[in-house]
């Protein structure tokens, strides 16, 4: 309980650090979530898009396939998970025994829905030997819920594009392209998108680097194949978040959803971040806040839940999905 306790005032400390004076509403918020958060023995997870006083209070701050790898080692009697439905759902699949809390169960993925359960059935039924389908869409992936999965071969991470070797793809080529080229395989396309992603254009790229000419651009593959192509990388937000790092490159432009400048700002402060213009912004991402956190350790509600039969049949394309490096 001691050490519960050490890790409460930490994470207080952490927070006022980062917010200083200006956030004193929040401060009392982010206190009550702490202790509740103690008292659940929950464990906050977030993606690298939610808002910035979320990641600030999640124990771990990651891209999809990394929180999905989080939820299935965490072994946490509760989850609490800020980001969108299927990444919930996803945690829940890999941790049934766990309670898994959505603070706020609006926000789904509009990529996600763009293929229906009966779609895909649909489809399998007219491709009944079809193998690992990966479904893309200029450059994108398909994202899923349970509900879908559990009809799929293959789930999805942003990573998948560059499955068997590094996460970064090499730069000028479409990731679906990249995929078939790699993997030497056929590869159709989903023709799903993401709206977020699909607002970046190429003139925006050009405009960036006439602003900051000698800056790294880095894109997410979600965005169109003629914006991937002005790019000098197309990676993952967990990617994205390696390469500054380690890039011995001070300046960068980031062609993704603009809550991964927090982090990035955060964890290399010696380096500069410039958003694209106009800024790239997943409302959906952004729904859940510091009082949502709190309701739902506090109500232990809103709950993922999911069937039996669905619970039992998408193991295996998530277990596929945490194979990819
Ligand atoms: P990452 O897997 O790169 O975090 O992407 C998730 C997502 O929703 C991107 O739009
Ligand atoms: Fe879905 Fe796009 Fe938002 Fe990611 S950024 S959650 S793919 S809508």
């Amino acid at each position: 309980m001691l050490s519960c306790y050490i890790i409460y005032i930490t994470d207080l400390l952490k927070y006022s650090f980062h917010y200083g004076d200006g956030t004193q509403g929040n401060m009392e918020i982010v206190k009550e979530i702490l202790e509740w958060k103690i008292r659940r023995n929950a464990l906050i997870l977030a993606h690298n898009y939610t808002r910035p006083e979320i990641q600030d209070i999640a124990d771990f701050v990651g891209d999809s396939l990394e929180l999905s790898r989080k939820a299935a080692e965490c072994h946490a009697p509760v989850i609490v998970f800020c980001g969108v439905r299927f990444m919930a759902e996803t945690a829940k699949l890999l941790s049934p025994e766990s309670i898994v809390l959505h603070p706020n169960p609006l926000p789904g993925c509009p990529m996600a829905d763009m293929a229906s359960p009966e779609e895909i059935r649909a489809y399998r039924a007219k491709h009944p030997d079809a193998g690992r389908r990966i479904r893309q869409h200029h450059g994108g992936y398909q994202n899923g819920g349970g509900h879908l999965l559990h009809q799929r071969q293959c789930g999805k991470t942003s990573r998948l594009p560059a499955a068997g070797q590094a996460s970064a793809l090499p730069s000028r080529r479409q990731p679906g392209a990249n995929i078939a080229a790699k993997l030497g395989r056929k590869i159709e396309l989903w023709p799903g998108r993401c709206p977020t992603h699909n607002k970046i254009l190429p003139e925006h790229i050009t405009a960036a680097r006439q602003r900051h000419p000698i800056a790294i651009v880095l894109v997410h593959p979600e965005c169109v194949p003629a914006v991937v192509a002005l790019a000098d990388h197309a990676l993952s937000t967990g990617g994205m978040l390696r390469f500054v790092h380690e890039s011995a490159q001070k300046e960068f432009i980031i062609g993704t959803e603009c809550g991964i400048l927090h982090r990035m700002r955060k964890e290399n402060p010696d380096k500069a971040f410039y958003p694209l213009e106009p800024a790239v912004l997943c409302p959906n991402m952004k729904r859940i806040t510091l009082e949502d956190v709190l309701n739902s350790l506090r109500d232990m509600s809103p709950a993922v839940e999911l069937e039996e039969e669905v619970l039992r049949r998408a193991r295996a394309p998530i277990d596929r999905m945490l194979e990819v490096r």
